[in-house]
C-alpha cells in the first residue's frame, strides 16, 4: 500500500523519534524536568490546556508541528475560513466558521457575502424564540406553547440536545424539551407521552428534509397534532422548519414563513450554531445564544491566528496523530466531569467519526495508516466506576481528554471539591501508576503485587474553564471541530462528507418492502434471508 505521508520528511523523522520515546515514561520525563507541568501548558481564551502528561518531549512537538506545518495545515485553513470549496468530493464551500461570524465581517461564497444572510437568520431566529418564551406565540386553539419537540437526527439532533443538556442550567424551566430521533417509534412515543398537542410545537430539523427518520417522525407528529386538533390550519401554529430545501419544506405542508434557512455549505455535523440551533435558542434565551456564538468565534479566531505550537486545537490534533499512527491507539475518552456535559461525548461521536472515519486520501489513494480514532466517554464520576478498570490496567493505550471547570452551577461546594479532586488523581494515576515496589511498601501479600501494580504513562490532556457556560460551551465544541479538521488535513482525507453511510440507507429501502410482502422473492445472501424470514414470521 501506498502512505502518501512517507515522504513527508516530519514524517519519517517522527518514525525514528518514535524509536526513542515509545519507552519513555512520563515517570522520568516529569523527574528530568521540573517545569513541565509549566512548558506543555496553554492558558488561553478562559482554558488552561494542560497537555504535559503525554508521552511527549519538546522535540516531538517540534516534529508534530512541522509535520502540520509540511501538510499545509496554514494554508488549508485559509482556504476553509475564506469559503473555498475544500470539501471536492460535494464540491461545496465549509463555512461553519462563518455562522458566528460577527456581523461585519465579509465572507464570500460565489460571489455573495453570507455574513448579512446568516444575521438575518439569526434575527427571525430569536424574533420567534421570544415569541414562544414570552408565550405571544399562541397555538391554533389560542394557547401557548408549553413543549417544545426537535425532530432530527445526526447533526440535526446531536448538537441540540447536546446544548439543550449542556445548558440546562441557563434554561427556561416552563417550556418542556424533548428530542426524537430514532426511527424506532418508541422514540416518539415517549417523546409525547403526557404533552398537550395545543401546547406544543415541533420544531422539523432536516438540511436536507430527505432523512427517512426525521420525515417519517415529522409525519408521524403531523398525525398526533392533527388527531386532537383535527384542522390542516393547526400545522401553521405548531410546525416550523430548519433546512436548505424550501421546495420539500412547503410540500410537506409547513409554511415557508415557519422555515428557518442555512446552506449546502454548513454540514450536518457542523451546524449548532445555524437554524439547526433553534431548539437551544428558545431554551437559553437570545442573550445566552448570542454568548455562544461569541465563544465558538473566539475559539475560531485562536485556531486561526495562533501560532502552532500555541494553538489548543492544532496540538490536540496532533497529539491524536502521535497516538493513532504511531503507538497505534485506536480510541479516544472524553471525559467531562460535569454532569451537565453528558451528551458531549455522544456529539463529538458523530463529529470526529463522520468526519475523520476515510480510508482514502482526497486524491481516492489508500491512506496506508491510520486515521480517526473511536471517540467515547461518560462523565466523571460514573466512567470511574465502569470502564476505567481498563483504562488504567487494561493492555489498550487510551489517551483520555479530562474536561472540568472550578466553579459550579450549583450551591454545594463539598459535591465540587470532590468532584474535582477525582479528575485531578485520575490524571495522576494514568500518568504515573504504582510500581511493584510501592505496592509491596505498603505491605500487600507477594501473591496480589502483580494485580496491583498501575503500570503508569497513559496519557492524558486536561482542560479546565472557570464555569459551564454558553460561551465556554461554544469554545470546546469549536476545539473539537478545528482538532478534527487539523487532524484530516494531516493525513489528507475529506472532514467533511459522510459516504460511508449511505450503503446502510440504500439497503434499508430495498429490504423495507421485503418485510412488508411476506411473498417477495428474497435474493440476498443466507444470513441476510434467514433474518428477513425471522421478521416475516
Ligand atoms: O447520517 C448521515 C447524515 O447525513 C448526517 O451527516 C446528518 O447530520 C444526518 O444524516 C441528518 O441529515 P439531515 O439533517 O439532512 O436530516
Amino acid at each position: 500500500m501506498t502512505n502518501p505521508l512517507t515522504p513527508s520528511p516530519a514524517w519519517k523523522l517522527l518514525e525514528e523519534h518514535f524509536r526513542e520515546m515509545k519507552n519513555t515514561s512520563l515517570r522520568s520525563l516529569f523527574s528530568e524536568d521540573n517545569n513541565r507541568g509549566e512548558r506543555f501548558l496553554i492558558e488561553n481564551l478562559g482554558i488552561l490546556f494542560d497537555f504535559s502528561k503525554h508521552r511527549i518531549s519538546t522535540k516531538t512537538l517540534e516534529l508534530l508541528v512541522q509535520l502540520a506545518e509540511e501538510r499545509g495545515l496554514a494554508e488549508k485553513t485559509r482556504a476553509m475560513f475564506s469559503g473555498e470549496k475544500i470539501n471536492i468530493t460535494e464540491n461545496r464551500a465549509v463555512l461553519h466558521t462563518a455562522l458566528r461570524a460577527p456581523k461585519g465581517l465579509v465572507i464570500m461564497v460565489d460571489g455573495i457575502n453570507v455574513v448579512p444572510e446568516i444575521h438575518e437568520v439569526l434575527e427571525r431566529m430569536a424574533g420567534f424564540a421570544n415569541s414562544i418564551r414570552s408565550g405571544a406565540w399562541k397555538g391554533f386553539t389560542g394557547k401557548p406553547i408549553r413543549s417544545v419537540v426537535n425532530i432530527g437526527i445526526g447533526g440535526s439532533d446531536l448538537g441540540p440536545v447536546m446544548a439543550y443538556e449542556a445548558l440546562k442550567f441557563y434554561s427556561d424551566r416552563n417550556i418542556t424539551f424533548r428530542f426524537v430521533s430514532n426511527i424506532d417509534g418508541n422514540d416518539f412515543a415517549e417523546a409525547v407521552k403526557n404533552l398537550d398537542p395545543e401546547e406544543t410545537l415541533f420544531i422539523v430539523a432536516s438540511k436536507t428534509f430527505t432523512t427517512l427518520e426525521t420525515m417519517t417522525n415529522a409525519r408521524t407528529a403531523r398525525q398526533w397534532l392533527l388527531d386532537k386538533l383535527a384542522d390542516d390550519r393547526a400545522i401553521a401554529r405548531h410546525f416550523v422548519a430548519l433546512s436548505t430545501n424550501e421546495e420539500l419544506v412547503t410540500r410537506f405542508g409547513i409554511d415557508a414563513g415557519n422555515m428557518f434557512g442555512f446552506w449546502d455549505w454548513v454540514g450536518g455535523r457542523y451546524s449548532m450554531t445555524s437554524a439547526i440551533g433553534l431548539s437551544t435558542m428558545i431554551a437559553i434565551g437570545p442573550d445566552n445564544y448570542s454568548d455562544m456564538l461569541a465563544g465558538f468565534h473566539e475559539m475560531d479566531e485562536h485556531f486561526r491566528t495562533a501560532p502552532f505550537d500555541r494553538n489548543i486545537p492544532v496540538i490536540m490534533a496532533l497529539l491524536g496523530i502521535w497516538y493513532i499512527d504511531f503507538f497505534g491507539a485506536q480510541t479516544q475518552a472524553v471525559l467531562p466531569y460535569e454532569n451537565y456535559l453528558k451528551r458531549f461525548p455522544a456529539y463529538l461521536q458523530q463529529l470526529t467519526m463522520e468526519s475523520a472515519g476515510k480510508h482514502v486520501t482526497l486524491d481516492g489513494e489508500n491512506t496506508g495508516y491510520d486515521t480517526g480514532a473511536v471517540y467515547w466517554g461518560e462523565p466523571g464520576t460514573n466512567g470511574q466506576h465502569s470502564f476505567y478498570q481498563l483504562i488504567h490496567q487494561g493492555t489498550m493505550l487510551i489517551p483520555c481528554d479530562f474536561i472540568g471547570f472550578r466553579r459550579a452551577l450549583h450551591p454545594l461546594p463539598l459535591h465540587q471539591d470532590y468532584l474535582i479532586a477525582n479528575m485531578i488523581a485520575q490524571g495522576e494515576a494514568l500518568a504515573f501508576g504504582k510500581t511493584a515496589e510501592e505496592v509491596r511498601g505498603e505491605g500487600v501479600a507477594e501473591n496480589l503485587v502483580a494485580h496491583k501494580v498501575f503500570e503508569g504513562n497513559r496519557p492524558s490532556s486536561t482542560f479546565f474553564m472557570e464555569k459551564l457556560t454558553p460561551a465556554n460551551l461554544g469554545k470546546l465544541v469549536a476545539m473539537y471541530e478545528h482538532a478534527v479538521f487539523t487532524q484530516s488535513v494531516v493525513w489528507g482525507i475529506n472532514a467533511f462528507d459522510q459516504m460511508g453511510v449511505e450503503l446502510g440507507k440504500v439497503l434499508a429501502m430495498k429490504i423495507i418492502p421485503e418485510l412488508q410482502e411476506k411473498g417477495k422473492l428474497l435474493e440476498h445472501d443466507s444470513s441476510t434471508n434467514n433474518l428477513i424470514g425471522y421478521y416475516r414470521g
